[in-house]
């Protein structure tokens, strides 16, 4: 399915969408997912616990690293953490996959080092793409999923999700060894265009 357009007005479509396939197909079992306050993750809870599955669905939510929006700051509310991980919900907040202390280099020294363009290199996909892959990544090297089996990875532009897709993980020593399976989502336009 492609949106026309990127950004947070497709995520019940987006969510609808993974949720679809994981009816479909019962080899996968969790569900990555980019969600910065908590807000996206609670979506899927919602929507999870109303399609009444027959299985348990992992859900892991990755939030910003704490200082990424400013000096110790932590996106993610107390309350919320405390409401995703009462239904099970696994939160990982941690070193971001594709950034990581490159970030550190190049905003002190400028220039790019390669974990940097990789990321920017998956972002003319759209940046819930880059995100599916950065996300699966950090949940794979936080141990709450294996790499052993396909997952459903689901990004977004800025807030929200826009993009899902089915993907192999891998841990960040082998990152080479992930792989895009199916994308079952995604935005046509890396832009707003209107
Ligand atoms: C580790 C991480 C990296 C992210 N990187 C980007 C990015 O490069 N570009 C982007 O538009 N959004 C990025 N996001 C935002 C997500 O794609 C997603 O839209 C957001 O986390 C949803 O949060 P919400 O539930 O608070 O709306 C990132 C989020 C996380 C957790």
């Amino acid at each position: 399915m492609y949106f026309e357009q990127p950004g947070v007005e497709n995520t019940e479509k987006t969510l609808k969408c993974a949720i679809d396939r994981l009816k479909e197909d019962k080899t996968l079992n969790d569900i990555v997912l980019a969600s910065t306050t908590g807000e996206t993750a609670l979506k899927l809870v919602k929507m999870l616990e109303d399609a009444k599955l027959d299985r348990k669905i992992n859900v892991v939510s990755i939030t910003y690293h704490q200082g990424f929006s400013g000096e110790d700051i932590n996106p993610m509310s107390e309350e919320t953490a405390n409401m995703l991980k009462s239904k099970g919900v696994n939160i990982v907040r941690a070193t971001h996959a594709l950034s990581g202390v490159e970030r550190g280099i190049s905003k002190k020294f400028g220039g790019y080092g390669p974990v940097e363009i990789i990321a920017e290199t998956l972002r003319t996909f759209g940046q819930g793409l880059k995100v599916a892959y950065e996300i699966t990544v950090m949940a794979a090297d936080s141990g709450y999923i294996s790499t052993k089996k396909n997952i459903i990875a689901l990004g977004g532009s800025s807030k929200g999700s826009d993009c899902a897709v089915i993907i192999k993980p891998a841990n960040m020593n082998n990152f080479f060894d992930i792989e895009l399976k199916e994308i079952l989502c995604k935005p046509k336009n890396k832009k707003k265009t209107i």
